[in-house]
């Protein structure tokens, strides 16, 4: 792969979106090698990912604008839609993923980041949605998932105006969980994933599936997608490890990792 790269440690991976003299800007071959990058993710052992850029000052600046340039209107649908597949793939993938937001996360970069479960920022980051100033719309998801994570009166007032947000205001609007300095973002992010990844697995994968798909439908198919996927869990190994730990009486137990099963 030469613009994404797939680092293992332990259960937790993380993909590096590396295309550093474009500021990580997502061309064809980006959204290719993303795709094929998920696709190869050994789900048996890996349980959290982390996404983030390569550098110091980008996570990704955009949608690549030279090459969007010459797009017809088929082709630029084309395009949204190689995107939107990739992205989609991502919000759906069955284990968690947190955008570690390194600095820009503009355009496409910022639908990326709308596309993981949880993001994380460092303070230098800088989100928006500066399409209608190059004449387009956000094309890789940005005007459906912004208007759903921060309300639609807010995603319309960033997408109408073009004006990029720092990182306090991304976070007091609810797009970012945490704010970190720059040289602290990535040993949060393995924290966090490593919580996350010690947890039993196809619960964590069942919760991201109950709320991904209820969020889809009205609460009363929602309660029953939250109904089956609860009661999936007590076919598993671990939920029977997991209750017997909590009601073994014996002080000098250590808990054991996991299975997967
Ligand atoms: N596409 C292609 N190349 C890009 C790019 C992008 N989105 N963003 C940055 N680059 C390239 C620049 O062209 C430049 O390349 P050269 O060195 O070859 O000239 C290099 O990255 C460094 O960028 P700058 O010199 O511009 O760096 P800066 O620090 O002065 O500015 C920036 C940084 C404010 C992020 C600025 O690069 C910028 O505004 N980038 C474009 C951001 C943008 O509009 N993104 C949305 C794209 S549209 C989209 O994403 C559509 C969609 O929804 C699918």
């Amino acid at each position: 792969m030469e613009f994404v790269l797939y680092e293992g440690n332990g259960a937790v991976g993380t993909i590096t979106i590396n295309r550093e003299k474009a500021l990580n800007a997502l061309n064809s071959q980006v959204l290719d090698e993303l795709d094929a990058t998920l696709d190869a993710v050994d789900l048996e052992t890996v349980r959290c990912l982390i996404l983030t850029g390569a550098g110091a000052k980008s996570f990704v600046a955009g949608a690549d604008i030279g090459e969007m340039s010459t797009l017809t209107k088929a082709e630029g649908e084309a395009f949204g839609k190689k995107g939107n597949d990739v992205f989609r793939k991502l919000e759906t993938f069955p284990i968690p993923v947190i955008a570690a937001v390194n600095g820009f996360a503009l355009g496409g970069g910022c639908e990326l980041a709308m596309s993981c479960d949880i993001r994380i920022c460092a303070e230098n980051a800088v989100f928006g949605q500066p399409e209608v100033g190059l004449g387009i719309t956000p094309g890789f998801g940005g005007t459906q998932r912004l208007a759903r994570l921060v309300g639609a009166g807010m995603a319309k007032q960033m997408i109408y105006t073009a004006r990029n947000i720092k990182a306090d205001e991304a976070y007091r609007i609810g797009l970012v969980n945490a704010v970190y300095p720059a040289d602290e973002l990535m040993a949060q992010a393995q924290k966090m994933a490593g919580g996350i990844a010690k947890n039993a697995p196809i619960a964590v994968r069942n919760c991201k599936k109950a709320i991904n798909e209820g969020l889809d439908v009205d609460m009363d198919k929602a309660i029953v997608i939250e109904e089956k996927l609860f009661g999936g869990c007590f076919e598993t190994e671990d939920q029977k490890y997991g209750m017997a730990f909590f009601l073994d009486k014996n002080k000098e137990k250590v808990k054991e990792p996991f299975q997967n099963r």
